[in-house]
């Protein structure tokens, strides 16, 4: 088991990235500053290289299209050493894209072009690669930018295999209780947590809360990231009891945040393997991902585990 890989099933985008002082109204033309510049990302791509770099083996599951995009996109997960032999090259779809709006806080707006992302899992012939695969992996890693379906099927295939599933709800949508009740670490932002409790969240103490009524409906462990105010971190101790934690962020100089959430659902799902307890799990994600948003671009700007043990001690 210790060199079983983790297995990621979901989204590979060409991320268009366009900086903009400010966004544009409808009717506007605005000029951007600088020019566009291609990054390699999409939030399951994303996760698959957090966790490569931080020193766990990963197998990636996803789609793209017979374009130079799909390619590259390929090359670029191989240069991490993730096994690509579940990535399928659509003959239909091009691949996915997703225009990045960055602005001078490194805050961002996205728009994805799923493209090849949405036929992931829908032929029988992927979904049984994926499942023969899954009874070797360490833990299933999923997004929701790839089928809906597919998501709630591989849910139920891992949870009767009995590993470890860690979901992160974004691009956010409502899912299935019986999908969530089978999910043992659910990662979630404030506007995903607002959606699917149907309650504001905008600080720590309403992560704290949403946190809390999101586990008594049944998800195991929920995952709260609230950006430059850390995470919040729900889950059962030992004696059943409802534990929740908050671990701040060290303050930096934000350059990108885009796939800092990826980040850290990747770094998470890594700790949790290596068996870390829950307020040194949180604190190793929350750490990872301020160091992403200290740098440009999605997989670009992921850290490696040498930088974030540096951080942390
Ligand atoms: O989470 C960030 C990612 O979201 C980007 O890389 C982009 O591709 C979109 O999928």
């Amino acid at each position: 088991m210790g060199h079983n890989p983790i297995l990621v099933v979901g989204s590979l985008n060409m991320d268009q990235v366009v900086r903009v002082c400010r966004m544009p109204t409808w009717g506007e033309t605005l000029l951007s500053p600088s020019s566009l510049q291609l990054v390699a990302g999409g939030k399951g791509a994303n996760q698959a290289v957090a966790i490569a770099r931080l020193g766990v083996p990963v197998s990636m599951a996803g789609r793209v299209g017979t374009d130079p995009f799909g390619t590259q996109l390929v090359t670029s997960l191989q240069a991490d050493a993730i096994d690509t032999g579940l990535v399928v090259v659509d003959q239909e779809e091009s691949s996915g894209a997703a225009f990045i709006f960055l602005g001078p806080d490194g805050d961002n707006a996205i728009v994805v072009v799923p493209g090849a992302n949405m036929r992931v899992g829908l032929d029988q012939a992927q979904m049984f690669a994926i499942s023969t695969a899954m009874r070797q992996a360490r833990a299933l890693v999923l997004q929701l930018e790839i089928p809906l379906a597919t998501v709630q099927n591989l849910v139920a295939t891992a949870w009767h295999i009995g590993i470890p599933i860690v979901l992160n709800l974004a691009p956010a949508q409502p899912l299935a209780v019986e999908t969530l009740r089978q999910v043992s670490v659910l990662v979630l932002n404030e506007t995903e947590a607002s959606l699917l409790s149907g309650q504001r969240v905008s600080s720590v103490e309403d992560a704290r809360i949403v946190g809390t009524v999101l586990h008594e409906q049944g998800i195991a462990t929920v995952a709260l990231t609230l950006g430059s105010r850390g995470a919040v971190l729900v889950f059962d101790d030992a004696h059943g009891q409802t534990c929740v934690i908050h671990q701040q962020a060290p303050k930096v100089q934000v350059v990108d945040s885009t796939a800092a959430g990826d980040c850290f659902a990747g770094a998470l799902t890594v700790a949790i393997i290596e068996g870390k307890l829950p307020d040194e799990a949180l604190r190793f994600a929350v750490t990872a991902s301020t160091l992403k948003v200290t740098r440009f671009g999605a997989q670009s700007g992921l850290p490696r585990r040498a930088e974030v043990d540096a951080m942390l001690h």
